[in-house]
């Protein structure tokens, strides 16, 4: 991946496991969230400096149900149940983007199931 790619399987995962059976994964495999409410995966960004940056979020979701997931950065919700809507088959993966403010250093972001059909498959998160 890019240099700001994180990949999903090596983040620290609460409640999912790694898989790699549902081909155009980047990187080694992807995470399968916990069907739960609460199932999380947490990555740990580096930033030079304070501000802004561009969070993307890469994921399949095979059902036609959505997925929604909160996206907290160091312990703040940024975007409360966002969508992670189906897409069309878990081969097929998206992504969905936004801003979120990053501390100069070490950072959390954590995207966490908040219904019990639990996350999408989660590939990888870029930071630009
Ligand atoms: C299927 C699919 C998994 C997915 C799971 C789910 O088992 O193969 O990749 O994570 O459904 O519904 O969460």
């Amino acid at each position: 991946g890019g240099p700001g790619d994180h990949q999903a399987e090596d983040a620290t995962i609460s409640q999912g496991v790694v898989e790699s059976n549902h081909a155009g994964f980047t990187g080694s495999g992807f995470v399968n969230y916990t069907n739960v409410a609460g199932s999380y995966v947490e990555f740990t960004v580096n930033a030079a400096q304070a501000g802004n940056a561009t969070l993307t979020l890469r994921y399949a979701n095979g059902t036609t149900t959505d997925r929604p997931m909160d996206i907290v950065v160091n312990g703040a919700v940024v975007s409360a149940a966002r969508s992670f809507a189906g897409t069309g088959a878990w081969t097929s993966w998206a992504t969905t983007t936004l801003t979120v403010p990053l501390n100069a250093g070490a950072n959390t972001i954590r995207a966490t199931a908040t219904t019990a059909n639990g996350g999408p498959n989660l590939d990888k998160i870029t930071i630009g």
